[in-house]
């Protein structure tokens, strides 16, 4: 049934998803916008891409630097307040996405793909600065009912992340709700979108005008 009225909100948005597509090269920033109309090249990999504390990851997970201490500091700062917030997906190269795209699309045909997983180039995962968490099950498809969603949602600003692809937003991110995911931006930004109640791309035409 989700599948059904997803593949009719695309159709009926008209969108623009996937269309006048404009490429980024070489980011070093951390508040580029990555999506359906904004991908990076197929030989981008971030210059500054460090390991993630175990403590907090499954095996040789990869952020850039100032996303890796961030993340690292919330996640202390989350076990300190009993919550165990760990890093299942991080960096993901452009080969590697486009793998992970067509194994969903044959799996569960391109529409829904589209609206679940990005094509490569167009996934904040090779920016080096996106990560799906999960509490200790590492069952991130689980993460909403946790108690670390909860801390998640009010906290992670306070470190420069956002929650990316909120529920009910699908017509301006392109993507379904994914409680797992987060992306950092800087904490300046991260604390303006989360107190503006913003995704990001909203975020970036506000700061444009
Ligand atoms: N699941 C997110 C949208 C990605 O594939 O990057
Ligand atoms: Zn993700």
């Amino acid at each position: 049934m989700e599948k059904i009225i997803y593949i009719l909100l695309l159709i009926i948005l008209e969108n623009d998803f996937y269309k006048n597509i404009t490429t980024i090269h070489n980011p070093t920033s951390y508040d580029f916008l990555v999506n359906k109309n904004n991908k990076l090249t197929s030989d981008y990999i971030p210059d500054d891409l460090e390991v993630v504390d175990i403590k907090y990851s499954c095996k040789d997970k990869y952020l850039r630097h100032e996303a890796r201490i961030n993340f690292e500091k919330m996640a202390m700062d989350a076990k300190e307040a009993g919550f165990n917030i760990i890093a299942v997906s991080t960096y993901r190269s452009y080969l590697y996405q486009k793998k992970l795209y067509n194994n969903y699309g044959l799996n569960n045909g391109f529409y829904y793909a589209d609206m679940a997983s990005a094509r490569a180039g167009h996934s904040e995962h090779q920016t080096g600065l996106a990560v799906d968490v999960a509490d200790k099950s590492l069952d991130y498809d689980n993460f909403e009912s946790t108690k670390e969603f909860i801390w998640m949602k009010e906290n992670c600003y306070k470190y420069g992340f956002i929650l990316r692809y909120p529920k009910g937003k699908f017509h301006i991110t392109g993507f379904k709700y994914e409680p797992w995911h987060y992306r950092y931006v800087g904490i300046e930004i991260a604390t303006y979108i989360y107190k503006n109640n913003l995704t990001f791309e909203e975020y970036v035409i506000t700061k444009n005008n």
